[in-house]
């Protein structure tokens, strides 16, 4: 009996031009090179030019994916775009996106995990596509995370960057087995008794403004390891593959440390896990997308692996995604 299954067609990445190193923000806050490499595995990151907003990143990893993919805007169903940075409070990036691409059809809507946004769109994208109501979908990650830091705070402004990462997904009948090519199975979770350790302190409907990231860093630490450990343990269990089978694990970027104890959690080599982190720094729900490009285009992912994607943000929300690329 086949089955649906949602392949990956082709990729994106955008990266705005501006970096920003950390001995720049020495320069503005009580830190240093030292501190933030150590703690952090963050060297630089990118931060969105004035007047470049989140719709300007999604757009341009939307028009590269599309392109990889050859597939034109006209031929999607949906645009999903996961962000936490959107242009205005609505309407959505997706519609915005969905209006440059020229695409008049289908459907276009935002969600809004925080860093697990991507794993949680592809979670959305997936089940669209397998139950049958859309077969072509665009999913992007994509963030200006700056706009949200308090550039006083060294606690937290100098973790974030920005950027966007898109994905074009299309249904095919596949077998049903694990050695399939697609998404093989996601796992999604929330808990929202977690809300204070990472939040932003504003909102329309509390502030009537942006606000400002506030975590506690400590504490999200040590859920991120743990919480992960298990999406990904509950994603090969799903999918009847063992963790040693998957070639790359492709985490979200928060923080080298945060990676390296994941790994060693999992007793899989810390070699196997892609890492951005240096150059990306934590661009949210981009961070996932622009890891997997990064893979791609530079020949680490090749086609048949089997490619484990995780992540933990705000909410707390967190989870997985194993894909046979
Ligand atoms: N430069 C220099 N010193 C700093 C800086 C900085 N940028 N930031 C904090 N410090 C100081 C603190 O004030 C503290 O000083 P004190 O001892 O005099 O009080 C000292 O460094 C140690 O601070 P800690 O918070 O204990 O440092 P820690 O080793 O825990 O590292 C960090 C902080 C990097 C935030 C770490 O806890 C972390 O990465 N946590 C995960 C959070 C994360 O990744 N969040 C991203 C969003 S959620 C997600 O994506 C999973």
């Amino acid at each position: 009996m086949t089955i649906i299954r949602s392949q990956v067609l082709g990729l994106g990445a955008y990266l705005p031009s501006t970096i920003l190193t950390n001995e720049e923000l020495a320069r503005r806050v009580d830190t240093s090179d030292d501190w933030i490499t150590e703690r952090t595995g963050i060297r630089s990151r990118r931060v969105a030019a004035q007047g470049e907003m989140t719709s300007h990143l999604a757009h341009n990893a939307a028009l590269a994916a599309l392109s990889n993919a050859g597939v034109k805007a006209e031929e999607l169903d949906l645009i999903v775009v996961a962000t936490t940075t959107p242009d205005e409070t609505f309407p959505s990036v997706a519609t915005i996106v969905q209006a440059r691409l020229g695409m008049t059809r289908g459907a276009a809507f935002d969600i809004q995990a925080v860093c697990s946004g991507f794993i949680y769109g592809l979670a959305v994208a997936d089940n669209f596509i397998r139950c049958g109501q859309a077969k072509t979908v665009l999913l992007i990650g994509a963030e200006t995370m700056s706009r949200l830091m308090d550039w006083t705070d060294r606690t937290t402004c100098v973790l974030f960057g920005d950027g966007a990462g898109a994905v074009v997904l299309r249904a095919a009948e596949c077998e049903g087995t694990s050695a399939d090519r697609g998404i093989l199975t996601t796992q999604i979770y929330s808990d929202g008794r977690l809300h204070d350790l990472l939040y932003v302190d504003g909102g329309p409907s509390s502030t009537q403004t942006t606000g400002h990231l506030r975590m506690q860093g400590k504490e999200v630490f040590k859920h991120a390891i743990n919480n992960i450990t298990s999406a990904v343990h509950a994603a090969a269990e799903a999918a009847g593959v063992s963790v040693n089978d998957v070639d790359w694990f492709i985490p979200h970027q928060a923080n080298q440390r945060i990676l390296d104890g994941t790994a060693k959690k999992l007793g899989v080599p810390g070699s196997r896990t892609i890492s951005t982190i240096a150059e990306h720094g934590n661009t949210s729900a981009a961070s996932v997308p622009l890891a997997l490009a990064t893979a791609v285009a530079d020949g680490r992912v090749k086609r048949g692996q089997l490619l484990l994607l995780e992540a933990m943000g705000g909410g707390f929300t967190w989870g997985s995604a194993l894909i046979r690329w």
